[in-house]
């Protein structure tokens, strides 16, 4: 893998209770003590506290899984990037599959999400990825692209470095049918391409590959010299195939 250091999310999705956190927390650490990547906790935010204290003086970053672009105001069951930065909360997911298909996230919210999560100093991990209709219309790229243009409209070329994103194709997410090394890698190729039309950002932005990722996979995509990192859905609900999937990374 060229120099960007590898990053590995866990999104517990609506999983965990505090003290499921917690135990998820504790068992890990050590398992992960010696690792030099980015290890990512996506936790609900009734757990994010419960996971920052835990992991202070270690490797772990902490991330929500969605958040308002407003600082503050009339927007019942949202939460803003002040009160995530507040709980020394680092990164927050954006755009995930789930909430744009379930949640009605657009590409013009998230349009406002990303800079602003830049601007409070939360690293955005934005989603992106085709249906399986799109992909079997030969419709891949041109959605990538749309996403990937629409999302970061308003992120200054500087500050791109800056955003994680997170290829996920919708048709491998919690199905067991996990994208072909080849075909993550294609894609993500094509995500970085997008990018380079931005400028030298490309060469150091992390691009992470989710859907379906587990410890017996995990090796064969993250030894692809594109694929910077994975973001794992179900098997980081459990400690020891998170940990797995950590060393797979190299
Ligand atoms: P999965 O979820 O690993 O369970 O497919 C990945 C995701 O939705 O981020």
């Amino acid at each position: 893998m060229p120099e960007r250091t590898p990053y590995i999310a866990a999104n517990w999705k609506m999983h965990k209770t505090v003290a499921e956190a917690a135990a998820f927390v504790d068992a890990l650490l050590p398992r992960i003590a010696a690792t030099q990547h980015d290890v990512v906790i996506c936790a609900p935010f009734t757990a994010l506290s419960a996971v920052v204290e835990r992991r202070y003086g270690t490797a772990v970053k902490v991330a929500a899984q969605n958040m308002h672009d407003e600082p503050s105001g009339a927007f019942t069951g949202e939460v803003s990037a002040p009160m995530l930065v507040e709980l020394d909360v680092e990164a927050v997911i954006l755009g995930h599959s789930e909430r744009r298909q379930l949640f009605g996230e657009t590409d013009d919210a998230l349009a406002r999400k990303v800079p602003t999560a830049l601007a409070a100093g939360l690293e955005p991990i934005l989603c992106v990825g085709e249906t399986e209709e799109a992909r079997d219309a030969g419709q891949t790229e041109a959605v990538l692209e749309h996403q990937l243009e629409a999302d970061l409209a308003d992120v200054g070329a500087a500050d791109l470095a800056g955003v994680v994103i997170a290829y996920e194709p919708i048709w491998a997410i919690g199905t067991g049918r996990t994208a072909s090394a080849e075909q993550a890698e294609e894609a993500i190729a094509f995500v970085r391409e997008v990018i380079r039309r931005r400028g030298a950002a490309a060469e150091q932005l992390r691009i992470l590959y989710g859907g379906s990722v587990k410890p017996d996979n995990a090796a064969q995509l993250l030894a692809r010299d594109e694929i910077d990192g994975a973001l794992v859905g179900g098997a980081a609900l459990d400690p020891g195939s998170f940990a797995e999937i950590v060393e797979a990374a190299g």
